[in-house]
């Protein structure tokens, strides 16, 4: 399978948005797409605003800014977007139902030799696998928030997935500057959320069970495993819904009790404090 330049990244939240600024870093055409204009343009600002603060911190040319941003095309309607595109990285919502209408649409619209990604890091492709003509050509290609200065993609082969696509997807995230790695099976969780699930769910039981503050797990966290963020802090940065609902998918598929969700983490779910994006989550506002 051979894989050039031009990417549509369908779906325009953060993953998306900062997918899309670091493929057209890299010198890829990009094709975004959203069917929400406000959510175009807010991935357009942000991405924008990230790599500025490189200009200003002098570790990017003004130059290449400009160019990069130029190889970006937002797109509402993802006909258009599709028609060319050579990889196709599906970062909707973690619903199957939403990403089912979005692989089909995606199939209506590219050859048949494209390679599709989907970002999903609860939903490994052999679930999704019936929404694609020709499966072979689709696997997980998961990538870590934030995306412009996480190295890190996985790309996971599923039983469908060809020994080709596998290569195409590991050559595509390193011609974008990332650092890929190979899951040779499909396992809940991959590699990094089945090892980071499981610490935060043992950080979660040792709050909630009194033997430490959130505070000092993290101070310890931070300076004992040199992580650069501690456990609640990085699940304010993942969003208390994304965390719930990974663990809570982990449980459904896998049927192991160490992934149900901690009453600790679903208090704060029910009263809306999500983390970062609410402004309140474990951590109050900074
Ligand atoms: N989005 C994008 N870029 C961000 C950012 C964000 N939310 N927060 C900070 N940055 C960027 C800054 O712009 C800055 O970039 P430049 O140097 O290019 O200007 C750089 O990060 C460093 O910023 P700061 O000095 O302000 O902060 P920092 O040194 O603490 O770094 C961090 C921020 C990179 C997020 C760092 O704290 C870190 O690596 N944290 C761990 C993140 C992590 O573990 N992510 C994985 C989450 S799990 C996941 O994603 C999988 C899943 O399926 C849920």
């Amino acid at each position: 399978m051979s894989v050039s330049r031009v990417l549509c990244v369908v779906g325009a939240g953060t993953m998306g948005g900062q997918i899309a600024h670091q493929a057209a870093l890299h010198g890829c055409d990009v094709r975004l797409v959203s069917r929400k204009a406000e959510r175009l343009e807010t991935a357009m600002r942000d991405g924008a605003g990230l790599l500025r603060r490189r200009v200003e911190k002098g570790k990017l040319a003004e130059a290449d800014l400009d160019a990069a941003l130029a190889r970006i095309t937002p797109f509402t309607d993802p006909g258009p977007a599709l028609t060319g595109a050579r990889v196709v990285i599906e970062t909707v919502v973690e619903d199957r139902d939403a990403k089912r209408e979005v692989l089909e649409r995606i199939c209506q619209h590219v050859e048949d030799d494209v390679m599709i990604g989907t970002n999903s890091s609860t939903l490994p492709s052999s679930l999704l696998a019936a929404y694609v003509t020709r499966p072979e050509r689709f696997l997980n290609m998961h990538f870590f928030n934030p995306p412009l200065m996480m190295p890190l993609v996985e790309v996971v082969k599923g039983p469908h997935t060809a020994e080709a696509t596998v290569n195409a997807a590991l050559d595509f995230a390193e011609s974008i500057g990332k650092t890929p790695v190979l899951v040779r099976r499909e396992t809940y969780g991959f590699i990094v959320n089945r090892i980071l699930f499981i610490a935060m769910q043992e950080a979660f039981r040792l709050v909630e069970e009194g033997f430490v503050s959130i505070e000092d797990c993290d101070i310890a966290v931070r300076n004992g495993l040199g992580w650069p963020m501690g456990v609640f802090e990085l699940a304010d940065l993942v969003g208390l819904d994304v965390v719930e609902s990974i663990l809570a998918e982990g449980l459904a598929q896998t049927g192991e009790a160490r992934w149900a969700p901690p009453a600790i983490l679903h208090e704060h779910v029910a009263r809306g404090e999500l983390g970062r994006k609410t402004g309140q989550g474990f951590i109050g506002e900074r």
